[in-house]
């Protein structure tokens, strides 16, 4: 590794090889599969004014209090997005979308900025993809987004992965805020016994009291009441109804009450996708439900659900399972000698690409044993080979680099012909 120059900045990374190839797939199969369950594909920008977070993440939670990249060019304070479900909604707002009436889907992929310490799985710069739906309350549709993320897994490769699934309720005054009240009625004598972090967030976020790593005070919270225990009536009956949901569409989860999500927004269902592979972050996904968000950012009241799933997350369990490292290898390498054979080559590799074929040649005039070998290493399946002798001739050599070497002479404007010939058997 170079020691000297400029390096990325910490906390950043750049991706190329498998883990480049890994991304690229990660992003195709996004696409693909989003677009089966409706959703759109949305691009929002990666800054936007800092309000829009603290109003909807939460001003009392880690991002926005700790985690915020945020600047202040002239009068305006704008912060690099840390994540895109305010984005979606500030969009969803600004073009109306409501006025096309039911449900609006959309989905997402793109870098996300937070300033956490950097370690396995966490970044500064890290990219998500993720699917909002907004505009329906119903609990069919928790399912549906629960299991879209399980099967995106499954579509690169990833098995074994856990899903954690809990209610929050809402914030009706007989659901969350006297779930509040009863948590810090329990916390409250052994108060001085939890860690600094817990304290702070006794008046101001007590429900992260509950998922706190520190095992002193998991110990001390074990005995704590259960938000799904003390949901109103209709946050219970949503709950067991997605339950139910999840499990029509096959997906196995277990029931965390542990997991309440560090972002403000949520109400009822919340839930988290997890790997082994990547110990102590071991959330490589998460989502809920946020059915105040839209009303809190000036529309009208909308119920709405999502997930993001983290890609540098999926990649460590891509690579723990060997999943999806392969790139696109190439088809026809064009090997050529002399000045007009090299140009002939040019226009062959070229007509080979408009016809859909991935084809390449050498550009650094190099020697025809190092051309060829520059073919191997590209994991060429066929190559062309075309010397001045073979051009005055109208002929051209055909290499089938699949089947061990096989090689045939064929008339140069039959290549295209022989090349499919050898294509079709992968
Ligand atoms: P989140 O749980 O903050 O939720 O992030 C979702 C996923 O992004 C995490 O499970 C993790 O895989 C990945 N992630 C988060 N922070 C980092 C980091 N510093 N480095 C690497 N990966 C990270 C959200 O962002 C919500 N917007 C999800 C959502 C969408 N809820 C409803 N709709």
């Amino acid at each position: 590794m170079a020691t000297t120059g400029i390096r990325a900045i910490e906390g950043t990374r750049d991706y190329f090889g498998n883990d480049g190839n890994r991304f690229d797939k990660i992003e195709t199969f996004a696409a693909d599969l989003f677009s089966r369950y409706g959703y759109a594909r949305i691009r929002t920008p990666v800054f936007e004014r800092s309000e829009l977070f603290a109003r909807s993440i939460g001003a009392a939670t880690d991002i926005v209090e700790k985690e915020m990249y945020t600047f202040t060019p002239g009068s305006d304070t704008i912060t690099l997005r840390p994540e895109n479900t305010a984005g979606v909604v500030r969009a969803y707002l600004q073009h109306s979308m409501e006025k096309q009436g039911g449900l609006t889907k959309l989905w997402y992929a793109g870098p996300m900025f937070r300033r956490e310490r950097p370690q396995k799985g966490r970044q500064r710069q890290f990219h998500q993809i993720g699917i909002e739906a907004i505009g329906s309350s119903d609990p069919l549709l928790d399912a549906e987004v629960v299991s879209v993320g399980m099967r995106f897994y499954e579509f690169v490769g990833i098995g074994n992965v856990g899903l954690r699934l809990n209610s929050i309720g809402c914030q009706k005054p007989e659901c969350r805020p006297l779930f509040r009240q009863l948590l810090r009625d329990a916390i409250r004598p052994n108060l001085d016994k939890y860690c600094k972090t817990c304290q702070n967030r006794f008046e101001r976020n007590v429900l992260r009291i509950i998922d706190c790593k520190n095992p002193e005070c998991q110990k001390l919270s074990a005995t704590l009441p259960k938000s799904y225990d003390s949901l109103c009536p209709e946050c219970a009956d949503h709950f067991e109804r997605t339950k139910e949901g999840v499990s029509a569409l096959g997906g196995e989860y277990t029931i965390d009450h542990t997991l309440v999500r560090g972002l403000d927004y949520y109400t009822k269902t919340v839930f988290e996708y997890t790997h082994d592979a990547l110990g102590a972050q071991n959330a490589i996904g998460g989502g809920g439900r946020y059915d105040g968000l839209v009303e809190e950012l000036g529309g009208k009241p909308t119920p709405a659900i999502g997930f993001a799933l983290g890609i540098e997350r999926m990649l460590i369990a891509m690579e723990a399972v060997g999943a999806c490292a392969c790139g696109y290898p190439l088809q026809v390498y064009g090997v050529s000698l002399g000045d007009s054979a090299r140009r002939a080559m040019a226009g062959l590799i070229a007509r080979l690409r408009e016809a859909g074929i991935s084809a390449d040649m050498d550009y650094e005039g190099r020697s025809m044993k190092s051309q060829m070998r520059a073919a191997n290493r590209r994991e060429a399946m066929c190559c062309l080979i075309l010397g001045e002798n073979e051009l005055a001739e109208g002929k051209i050599s055909v290499k089938d680099m699949l089947d061990d070497g096989g090689q045939e002479v064929v008339d140069i404007f039959d290549c295209l012909d022989a090349v499919r010939k050898i294509l079709p058997r992968i």
